[in-house]
């Protein structure tokens, strides 16, 4: 299993609702954490590896396993929003800063097929506002300053010849 990175149009693609989590879906998942270990990220979108459907896998903090999400749906707590600094596993080596809110709720449906309702507070907060992003076809490339964009256009056109 193969990352997808930046210039690949299913990165792009928005991500089509998961109608049931088959076996076979749970072993994507099982792949999915592996290749997204071996490249030490925090979290996978299925669209990452090539597949439009609206799921993610994520580890919210050090000490939690690694957990899949189906159907996201993200709601902020706050008005109040942080910048830091922010990576991608799709767009490897660029850190921008990206703003996100503080506090969200994440509604979705386990790999069990059962509803889960997490409230999250800064870094995974970050995480699943990153990931669900990735659903929606957006990219951290397209919520910074232009300073920042100017700053890394030389990197990206790089990127997107190579992909
Ligand atoms: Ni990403």
């Amino acid at each position: 299993m193969s990352i997808k990175t930046y210039g690949e149009p299913v990165l792009r693609q928005k991500a089509e609702p998961v109608a049931g989590i088959t076996g076979e879906v749970k072993k994507l998942i099982e792949e999915m954490k592996k290749t997204m270990c071996e490249a030490k990220g925090v979290g996978l979108a299925a669209n990452q590896i090539g597949i439009p459907k609206s799921f993610f896998i994520a580890q919210l903090a050090r000490e939690d396993e690694v957990r899949a999400f189906f159907n996201p749906n993200l709601l902020p707590l706050t008005d109040e929003t942080e910048k830091t600094e922010e990576g991608c596993l799709s767009i490897p080596g660029i850190w921008v800063e990206v703003p996100r809110y503080l506090k969200v709720r994440l509604t979705a449906r386990d790999i069990e097929g059962n509803p889960v309702a997490v409230d999250l507070e800064g870094l995974p907060a970050r995480i699943v506002q990153h990931e669900i992003d990735h659903l929606n076809g957006v990219l951290i490339i397209d919520r910074i300053s232009l300073a920042e964009r100017r700053r890394i256009a030389k990197e990206l056109a790089e990127l997107k010849t190579s992909a």
